[in-house]
């Protein structure tokens, strides 16, 4: 059986689909069959991060709606890599078990599945989460994205979600030393979510939008790949001093 995971924030624009996309870059180079799903209908973002937005034809709307079979959705980005892209529209609030029904269908195939989900805490939030176990909670150093990410990790638990761990994306030591934003302590005391990983704030992910490869020398690709281990069981250190 996979182990699905719900990448969701409350607040937009913090990274989710970001972090989604180069985690699960990470787990397919590792070997793990993995899959992505892109929860966001009508404003996806997965298919021009990873490079493939002319090959996505169909999504799971259609799988729904039975315009295809599941396999014909699916996208393969490399060999372990896969992803089932949303809607070009936004859908209706029927039906929430939309993604949950397609990918047990599916858990068999994958060893990791890693689901995108739309900013907010309505509907799509919920179809996002029914088909996960674990969630991921983006937040990041300032207390607009911080109230939201403690709103969302009380809403994936009210939905059923036992396990939830916080992220904190672009975080920038010295702005936070000199209290221009929230520190980790902050954010971890304001939301109540054990802590999974930090990514720090930097260039090469906007430059990565352009290029299509981000550097993996990158503090950004390092740190992503601290927290890819810390998810597959690794006792990864976490400390301030590795995001310089
Ligand atoms: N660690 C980082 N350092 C610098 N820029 C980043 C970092 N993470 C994300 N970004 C930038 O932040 C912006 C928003 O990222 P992204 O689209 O992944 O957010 P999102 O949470 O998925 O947004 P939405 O809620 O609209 O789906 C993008 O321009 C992305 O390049
Ligand atoms: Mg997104």
């Amino acid at each position: 059986m996979s182990r699905t995971i719900v990448i969701a924030s409350g607040k937009g624009g913090v990274g989710k689909s970001t972090l989604s996309a180069q985690l699960g870059m990470n787990f397919s180079l590792e070997g793990n069959k993995t899959l992505l799903v892109d929860c966001d209908a009508g404003l996806s973002s997965l298919d021009v991060m990873l490079g493939c937005a002319q090959s996505c034809v169909f999504s799971w709307y259609d799988i729904f709606s039975e315009q295809c079979n599941a396999p014909d959705a699916l996208v393969q980005i490399n060999e372990n890599l896969f992803l089932l892209p949303s809607p070009k529209n936004a859908v209706g609030d029927n039906n929430e078990n939309i993604i949950k029904d397609i990918l047990s269908a599916m858990q068999d195939d994958f060893d990791i599945i890693i689901i995108d989900a739309p900013a907010g805490l309505n509907e799509g939030l919920g179809r996002a989460a029914a088909a996960a176990e674990f969630s991921i909670v983006v937040a990041t150093a300032d207390e607009v994205s911080v109230k939201a990410a403690a709103a969302v990790d009380k809403t994936l638990r009210d939905m059923g979600i036992k396990q939830s761990r916080l992220l904190i994306n672009r975080y920038d030591i010295k702005a936070a030393k000199k209290g221009k934003l929230l520190t980790v302590d902050d954010i971890i005391n304001k939301t109540y979510v054990q802590l999974l990983g930090i990514v720090p704030e930097d260039k090469n992910v906007m430059y990565s939008t352009v290029t299509g490869q981000i550097n993996k020398k990158s503090k950004f690709s390092k740190a992503i790949s601290r927290i890819s281990q810390r998810i597959s069981g690794k006792n990864v250190e976490l400390s301030l001093s590795l995001l310089k």
